[in-house]
């Protein structure tokens, strides 16, 4: 498969900011999302602006027979030059117009596994600027033989939650904001999944993102909306710990901040812990991370580290290690569906891309699409 044509524009993401799309001979189309929570490893999204990455593309030709994944590895070099987000919404448009639009089948023919969605139902920290919990994403985590019955299960626990809590605002990845105590939260949800249970027979887990890097600072870690207000490593990660036992908590990322990792390996193992902003799709990092012993579970975001390359060589090192990994959507995200093709191309065990918005449905539809396909 040859560039002929190569195109480049600004659009919208979900925040309203400026992101790039790419087509490659007019018909394959893609673009790449942006972070509020970024990690200080994460691979800077735009060397200049967008504006420049447009231009550069515009004016880019590639004479390369592209054929199978690994001859993405020739557009690397474009991350130090225009950043990791163009890069990535260029190489997804390449792989794309290599697969003729089957990504999934493209990267494994054999694919047979859908990933679980961690649904997120209620939120704040960095995901909003009006009042909201300190933590910054809960998470549903669904009990079913299907990803269509998995989705649908978010879906109505999350409109319950909007019919119970009569929230009015909405955090950037559509999660309801609800003003009040972290620990007031596991409450309401503990006693809703219990709720859901009775009534439907489908049992429901939930978790956290606490994207604990956005509010450590000078050492400590400053809540806004806790029982607890300031907490020292040490009764950080007691905390946590705690939260996990008394909530029951089946999932935690971030519960630390970024470069704490001796302390994700105190973090109670028999939930998943996970690592978001601690590896940043980092290759390094996450060998650093198994070496610690710091997380059985970790996030995936290509445009973390600006590579679809390197982002495989990360998948295929975390499972070969037995880390689970989740997939995941950014807070201001595109249309694109792009992540619901790798999580099942890749064989990868969650995904985290929303609940409620068209950027985060198309996702849901997309991965329901590739399973009836499967099925
Ligand atoms: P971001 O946050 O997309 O705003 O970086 C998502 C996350 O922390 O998982
Ligand atoms: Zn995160």
């Amino acid at each position: 498969m040859l560039i002929k044509e190569l195109k480049a524009r600004i659009i919208k993401n979900s925040r309203n900011e400026n992101a790039i799309e790419v087509i490659v001979n007019k018909k394959y189309v893609a673009s790449a999302p942006s972070g509020a929570s970024t990690g200080m490893y994460e691979a800077k999204a735009f060397t200049k602006d967008v504006k420049f990455a447009v231009n550069y593309l515009n004016n880019f030709s590639v004479h390369y027979d592209f054929e199978e994944f690994k001859d993405l590895e020739v557009l690397d070099h474009l991350k130090l030059i225009i950043g990791g987000n163009p890069t990535i919404a260029l190489q997804y448009a390449v792989l794309k117009a290599m697969s003729k639009n089957k990504v999934y089948n493209f990267l494994n023919p054999r694919a047979k596994r859908l990933p679980i969605p961690l649904g997120n139902c209620v939120g704040g920290g960095a995901h909003t600027k009006i009042k909201a919990s300190d933590i910054q994403e809960f998470l549903l985590i669904p009990e079913a033989k299907t990803f269509s019955q998995m989705a649908n299960i978010n879906r109505n626990v999350y409109d319950m939650i909007g019919k119970l809590s009569k929230a009015k605002h909405k955090t950037d990845e559509g999660a309801f904001i609800l003003n009040e105590r972290n620990e007031d939260i596991f409450e309401f949800l503990t006693d809703l999944v219990y709720e859901f249970r009775e009534h439907t027979g489908y049992k429901v887990n939930f978790g956290v993102d606490v994207a604990a890097s956005q509010f450590f600072k000078k050492g400590k870690y400053h809540y806004n909306n806790s029982k607890q207000k300031v907490l020292t490593r040490e009764k950080q990660i007691y905390q946590i710990n705690d939260w996990i036992k008394e909530y029951n908590l089946g999932y935690v990322e971030d519960g630390l901040e970024e470069n704490d990792f001796s302390g994700f390996a105190k973090l109670n193992k028999k939930t998943l812990i996970c690592g978001d902003d601690l590896i940043t799709t980092n290759l390094e990092r996450l060998k650093k991370a198994v070496k610690a012993k710091s997380v059985n579970c970790m996030i995936v975001k290509p445009n973390q580290i600006g590579s679809l390359i390197e982002t495989k060589k990360v998948v295929d090192f975390a499972h070969k290690h037995g880390i689970k990994t989740v997939i995941s959507h950014r807070s201001g995200e595109t249309m694109d569906p792009m992540i619901a093709h790798l999580a099942v191309g890749w064989n990868m065990n969650y995904i985290k891309t929303g609940i409620f918005g068209k950027e985060r449905e198309v996702k849901l539809k997309e991965l329901a699409r590739i399973e009836r396909e499967i099925i």
